[in-house]
């Protein structure tokens, strides 16, 4: 299946782009997109229609991760959703494979990524470990939501 992929500022993105990150995010999660203006989202679509997205920031929102605690630049991903009506497509194979690629394009081939899965989200947790990240920190955030840091320490090639 031919995902095409799209790479914008946030505040760039055109409206009827924004609207389907809105609605994909909103199926598959149940929660409101959000995310900063001046990130990177990477949306994949397929005959016109949004099916997978990731944000793509500098840092993660606390600077949490110990491999960046000397102010080193490292790659963090949020809102990386796949549409499960496409998951027997292995989009969300597909969609890292891409976001690694554009990593390593972005930040040079041998920069580490961290991201962070809310430690009742067994299914994303095992996605990431298949795909090569380890349990780096736990987070925990103002409302008590307690996130499990995940790195990808491998230099991120493709
Ligand atoms: C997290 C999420 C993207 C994972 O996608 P998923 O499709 O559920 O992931 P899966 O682990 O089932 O992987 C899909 C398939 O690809 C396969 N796969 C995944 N990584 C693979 C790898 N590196 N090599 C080979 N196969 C792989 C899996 O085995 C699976 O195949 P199967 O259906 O035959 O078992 C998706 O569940 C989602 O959008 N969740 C909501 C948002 C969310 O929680 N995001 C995470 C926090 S930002």
């Amino acid at each position: 299946m031919k995902i095409t992929y799209v790479e914008r500022i946030v505040a760039g993105m055109p409206a009827h782009e924004l609207e389907q990150v809105k609605k994909l995010c909103r199926r598959s999660t149940g929660e409101t997109f959000k995310a900063f203006l001046k990130h990177t989202c990477i949306v994949g679509y397929r005959g016109g229609k949004a099916v997978s997205m990731c944000v793509v920031s500098r840092t993660s929102p606390n600077k949490h991760f110990d491999n960046e605690t000397n102010g080193q630049i490292v790659p963090y991903l949020y809102n990386f959703i796949c549409d499960y009506k496409y998951k027997k497509n292995r989009i969300s194979l597909d969609l890292m494979t891409y976001v690694k690629g554009y990593i390593a394009a972005m930040y040079g081939g041998a920069s580490p990524i961290n991201l962070d899965v809310e430690v009742e989200n067994i299914n994303a947790q095992n996605f990431f470990i298949k795909n090569g990240f380890v349990e780096s920190t736990r987070y925990i955030v103002g409302d008590n939501k307690e996130y499990i840091g995940f790195t990808l320490r491998a230099p991120c090639s493709i």
